[in-house]
């Protein structure tokens, strides 16, 4: 299993991160305040999460000096026609003079009523991001996608000067994404997976092959899920929790033997399910359009 990753701007990332989706402000001052006092090293959030207020006050109450953290926010769907304000906003709410990632979150365009906004290309979004990269690099030290799948990967990269430093998709073992992981990989993008666990109520830390696994290592099912990509090339994975005893857990990825891999891998053939239910085309049933 590994620790770091290197990403294509020669930064370095750390396998495990703590997720925010869903840690409302009120908890997530402290998770984020915990997870760096107890080793975390990388914390993910969103302007979408509508939290980054709150986990810039934990990343301040860690007392972690700002180098020693890998920072992710994304890009908020109805800020897609004007990026430069959006960081702006995510920088001050954040606390922060930089980001270590900042992601497109969806290849999704939408008004600010939260409707698909037609009249607008994601593609000149990320256009944007490039241009922003590559004049304040100071502020953003990578950028990157999100919610991506082959086809709109293939559209980006016909056109792009900035290769996506990371894809961050939903990856767990319902739901592998395979033609995804494979096609990132080839092309030297970083995966970072959300939901790892299969996010609330996950069946999957239930699930007996997880936990036939996690009894021989004596870890909790959570552990497997997440070593899980700690033992893929190129991965790296952010568990979410508010809850101290986790947090501290989840950090801990053990080695797993290829035999255990396929085992995992195969849970896919017969419970597959996703946590986040985007179609990929005609996202979320708000009429986008099919990918251009
Ligand atoms: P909580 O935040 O209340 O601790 P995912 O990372 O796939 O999105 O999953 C997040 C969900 O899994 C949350 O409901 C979180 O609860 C829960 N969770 C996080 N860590 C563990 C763990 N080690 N064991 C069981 N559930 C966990």
């Amino acid at each position: 299993a590994t620790k770091f990753v290197t990403l294509n701007t020669g930064a370095i990332m750390p396998t495990v991160g703590l997720g925010t989706w869903k840690s409302a402000p009120g908890e997530v001052e402290h998770a984020v305040e915990y997870a760096l006092k107890n080793g975390y090293t990388h914390i993910d959030t969103a302007a979408a999460y509508q939290n980054e207020t709150e986990v810039g006050q934990g990343l301040k109450a860690s007392g972690v000096a700002r180098g020693s953290i890998f920072l992710t926010t994304k890009l908020n769907n109805p800020d897609q026609r004007a990026p430069l304000p959006a960081l702006e906003s995510s920088l001050s709410k954040l606390n922060t003079p930089y980001l270590d990632l900042w992601l497109m979150h969806w290849p999704a365009p939408m008004t600010k009523d939260m409707k698909a906004d037609k009249e607008y290309d994601w593609l000149d979004t990320w256009k944007a991001m490039e241009d922003i990269y590559l004049a304040h690099g100071d502020k953003v030290k990578a950028i990157g996608v999100s919610n991506f799948s082959v086809e709109y990967l293939e559209r980006l990269l016909k056109v792009a000067r900035v290769v996506p430093a990371v894809n961050q998709i939903e990856l767990h073992p319902s739901c592998p994404q395979d033609d995804v992981v494979e096609f990132c990989l080839k092309k030297g993008i970083i995966l970072t997976a959300y939901s790892p666990l299969g996010s609330d109520n996950s069946p999957l830390l239930k699930n007996p092959v997880v936990n036939k696994i996690a009894e021989k290592y004596s870890v909790q099912p959570a552990n497997i899920l997440i070593s899980l990509h700690a033992n893929k090339p190129g991965h790296t994975v952010l568990p979410k929790s508010v809850t101290n005893a986790r947090i501290l857990n989840n950090a801990k990825i053990v080695d797993l033997t290829e035999e255990e891999l396929t085992q995992l891998h195969k849970i896919d053939e017969t419970h597959h399910f996703r946590a986040c239910h985007p179609a990929w085309t005609g996202w979320g049933g708000l009429g986008f359009p099919d990918c251009k």
